[in-house]
Order: C-alpha cells, then sequence, then structure tokens
C-alpha cells in the first residue's frame, strides 16, 4: 500500500504527480486556510470540531467552502486508506483558486484549489514528555490568529527564533498576556487551578485545547479561561502548550529558568494520563 497518496480537487494521486498552477492564489499570496488532523487507527480524530473550524476559517477569509462535511469526511476516509490507516496526520489546504492575473483583488468565478495529504504520525517521544524548553517572544502576528490561514510566516519565524535559542517552542506575548505558542495553545497552573487564555481573535481556538478544557471539567480538576500575564507565566507552578500533532507537552524551562521545580507537574502528569485514556477509547470505538 503506498504512504503518497494526495488529494487534490477531486483525484487521488501520488504526491509526485500533484501540481498546481503557480497563478494559484495560495502561491502568491498564501490566500488559503488549513486544518491539520490526527488519524488514530484509521479514524480522524475529532473531525466534526476541524470541519467545523474550518468552516469559520473559510467564512472568515470569505472562500465558500467547496464541500460539505459528508463530502470532506468521504475524502479523508478514502485518503486515510489509500495511506494504509492506522496513525496519520491528515493536512488540509483551501486556497482562493487559480486567477488569470496577480491582484490584490477576490478574482470573479474561480473555483477554490484544494488539497489534502497524509503524513505519519509517532506517539510523543519520551524526550518531549520528559519536557521541553521555551522561551518568549513578542507576538509580531496579525489580529485574526483565530483563522488558521496558510499565511504562516510569521509563526515560522517565532518557531525558528525559539529553535535557534534551542527551545522546542515560542510562547507568544502580545501587550502583556501570553496568548499561545507558535503553534500550540497554552495553560499554566497557578494554585492548583489549570488556565488558559480565553478564545479571541488573537488566537487559534485549538482542537487539543477544547479537548483539555473538556477532560478537566469532567474529571474534576478545577480549570478556567482567564489572561495569562508575563509575570504570571514565569511565577506558574506547571507550563504547558497543546496542539493536535504534539498533544499535550509541559514546558519545564521558560526562558532559561526552570518552570516549578523543573520537571513535568503532577498536574500535566493527570491530565496526559486523562488525554492518552481519551484517544484509547476513541481507537476501541467508545467514543467519537
Ligand atoms: C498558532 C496555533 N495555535 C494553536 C494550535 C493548536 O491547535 P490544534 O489543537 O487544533 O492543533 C496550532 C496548531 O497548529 C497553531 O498553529
Amino acid at each position: 500500500m503506498s504512504r503518497d497518496i494526495v488529494y487534490l480537487n477531486g483525484s487521488f494521486l501520488p504526491v509526485h504527480e500533484a501540481t498546481v498552477s503557480v497563478m494559484d492564489r495560495g502561491f502568491l499570496f498564501g490566500d488559503g486556510v488549513y486544518e491539520v488532523i490526527p488519524v488514530y487507527g484509521g479514524r480522524a480524530f475529532r473531525l466534526e470540531h476541524h470541519l467545523q473550524r474550518l468552516d469559520l476559517s473559510l467564512q472568515g477569509v470569505r472562500i465558500a467552502n467547496p464541500l460539505d462535511h459528508v463530502q470532506w469526511s468521504d475524502i479523508l476516509i478514502a485518503l486515510i486508506r489509500h495511506n494504509g490507516g492506522g496513525d496519520q496526520s491528515i493536512y488540509l489546504q483551501v486556497t482562493r483558486g487559480v486567477a488569470p492575473t496577480r491582484d490584490h483583488a477576490f478574482p470573479a468565478d474561480v473555483q477554490p484549489t484544494v488539497f489534502a495529504m497524509s503524513t505519519p504520525l509517532t506517539e510523543p517521544a519520551a524526550a518531549v514528555r520528559a519536557g521541553v524548553a521555551a522561551v518568549t517572544i513578542d507576538d509580531i502576528r496579525w489580529k485574526h490568529c483565530n483563522i488558521k490561514a496558510i499565511t504562516l510566516l510569521p509563526n515560522v519565524l517565532m518557531r525558528q527564533q525559539a529553535l535557534d535559542a534551542g527551545a522546542a517552542e515560542a510562547i507568544l506575548l502580545r501587550d502583556g498576556l501570553a496568548t499561545e505558542g507558535a503553534a500550540s495553545n497554552l495553560f499554566i497552573v497557578s494554585g492548583g487551578t489549570v488556565l488558559t487564555p480565553p478564545k479571541s481573535n488573537l488566537l487559534l481556538p485549538g482542537i487539543t485545547r477544547d479537548l483539555v478544557v473538556e477532560l478537566c471539567q469532567a474529571h474534576g480538576i478545577p480549570c478556567c479561561e482567564a489572561d495569562i500575564s508575563a509575570d504570571e507565566l514565569r511565577s506558574a507552578d506547571e507550563v504547558w502548550i497543546s496542539s493536535s500533532t504534539r498533544e499535550v507537552v509541559p514546558i519545564t524551562r521558560l526562558d532559561d529558568a526552570p518552570v516549578g521545580d523543573g520537571k513535568p507537574g503532577p498536574l500535566w502528569q493527570q491530565v496526559s494520563a486523562l488525554y492518552s485514556a481519551y484517544k484509547q477509547d476513541f481507537r476501541a470505538g467508545k467514543v467519537q
């Protein structure tokens, strides 16, 4: 079974045969949106949540969704099967399409370009679960960070700045508040309560973030949405980041200082175990 079959505008084909015009608005303007969906045991995790966020991203950039949820689901099921089932990470992207000329104005009568591919997904490495370093960086992005736009140059630059500093992630500060990571959401633990910044136009409404909040609520772990100042971040007992492919990762060093005692904290251990159990239930078909 091939593992490099992609979906492009109605066809499944090997990745090296999939090509897009240089006049595509995604290529020329970064004019499009995307999703990343983990697949466990051949099933797309939290698919409906991802498709709903895709709808909101598309509305946010005024592209009509060319497919309904059933069509999306059928395409993704076929893509997962073409790529051998099991665990995968699905990337899908919709751009405004191929325009006759390069003009900022929306072109009339274009068909969005629809692309999806699969990459292998592995369990988070033991080294990551033992804790990673992060650095704080001033958020240089626009004011529509709730839209999952393919225009990711600021995120790329900030992530690279973190990597260059020997850290795994950048935690972004805007007007004195910590919002999220360069490609993740942010949690802190303070006085036994799990805190995460409220949803706004300044951060992506992460699917993993929502699941972590749901799991805390379901298991009696105190959890609330609250602004997190840079000082609160630095004095937190625990700091975590979350994303679909990295799950929930403990940050044990921040800007070269230990977070708490410098080890993954007890609430991270608890939430991480709940997250793994939820994934197991999903694989077993016990949750949708
Ligand atoms: C900027 C940003 N915030 C948060 C997230 C986490 O979102 P999710 O949990 O839906 O993967 C991502 C994921 O890539 C991201 O790019």
